[in-house]
């Protein structure tokens, strides 16, 4: 029994990390055309993405003093990060990229699970 509430629990947990990994929605702007971009104080007028396969992580990218938020893939920020004056952060939750204080490191994420794993076997058995 305790197997089977094992198996259980693995393959509801395998399901939630393929759930939250397909069709990530970000927003997509850029301050040039939308000052809304940069301060997001109205995110009704940002334009929100279901991101395409290939490029399934939400990113804000300032570069120059311009706020862009789009899909892109996990390779983009590491081509900016080098840059003087650039920020470049990415993550990979639904809408993720509204504002500063919404990105979370992915290790964090990750000791987030290892922490509800650990909770819900203690409380299984
Ligand atoms: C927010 O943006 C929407 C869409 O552009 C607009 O209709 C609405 O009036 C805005 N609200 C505020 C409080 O600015
Ligand atoms: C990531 O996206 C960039 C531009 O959008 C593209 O040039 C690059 O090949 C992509 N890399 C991967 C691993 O998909």
């Amino acid at each position: 029994m305790k197997g089977f509430k094992l198996v259980s629990l693995l393959v509801f947990l395998t399901t939630m990390c393929i759930d939250s990994g397909s069709a990530t929605k970000c927003y997509a702007c850029t301050s040039v055309t939308n000052q809304e971009c940069e301060k997001m104080s109205n995110v009704s007028a940002i334009t929100v993405l279901d991101c395409p396969d290939e490029t399934p992580v939400c990113i804000k990218l300032v570069v120059a003093g311009t706020t862009t938020r789009l899909c892109e893939n996990e390779s983009t920020c590491a081509t900016y990060d080098k840059a003087s004056g650039t920020t470049c952060k990415s993550c990979t939750t639904d809408l993720c990229n509204a504002a500063n204080s919404k990105f979370i490191p992915h290790y964090t994420v990750s000791i987030g699970i290892l922490a509800a794993l650990y909770a819900s076997l203690k409380l299984l058995f």
